[in-house]
């Protein structure tokens, strides 16, 4: 576990180039943290050190957006709006998991924590207030 306390949303960038090696190893990423805390413009940042040319929106209403990135698929998924109900209902999250070079990133990963593999990074969100936030990772 590893605590940081970022001041500015700026900051998410060094932590996206941190968390990249990682991540493209171990190819999910469960975030955690209320509404507004973050979760959505740390993927932004991410994406952004994986040079995806499309814009990163919220998936909260589609469920799940879809970015190529030279050698990865980003699979962005939101389980908000499936209020803890199976997430197969929406995606064959499995599938997602195993075809080649994906990259699967889950918001609202607490609601649907049952159907999850274990194997996995996390990224907790806290809003301190005002720009201020506290980032948990755990890997
Ligand atoms: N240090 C910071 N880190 C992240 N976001 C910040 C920071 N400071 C300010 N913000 C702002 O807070 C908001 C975070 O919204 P964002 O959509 O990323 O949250 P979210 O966790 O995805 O929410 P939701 O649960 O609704 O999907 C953005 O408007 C962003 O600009
Ligand atoms: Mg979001």
């Amino acid at each position: 576990m590893n605590k940081v306390i970022i001041q500015k949303e700026q900051d998410l960038q060094s932590l996206a180039k941190k968390l990249l090696p990682k991540l493209k190893h171990q190819n999910l990423l469960c975030l955690y943290g209320d509404l507004g805390s973050g979760k959505t413009t740390f993927v932004r940042y991410l994406c952004d050190e994986l040079q995806v040319a499309n814009k990163v929106k919220s998936p909260s209403y589609v469920i799940c957006n879809t970015y190529h990135a030279k050698d990865y698929d980003i699979y962005h998924l939101d389980f908000y709006r499936l209020e803890g109900q199976d997430p197969y209902t929406a995606v064959d999250l499995q599938e997602l998991l195993s075809a080649p070079s994906s990259i699967v990133i889950i918001e609202w990963a607490d609601l649907v924590e049952d159907y999850l593999p274990k194997e996995r990074l996390e990224l907790h969100f806290k809003n301190l207030g005002g720009t201020r936030r506290q980032l948990t990772i755990n890997n």
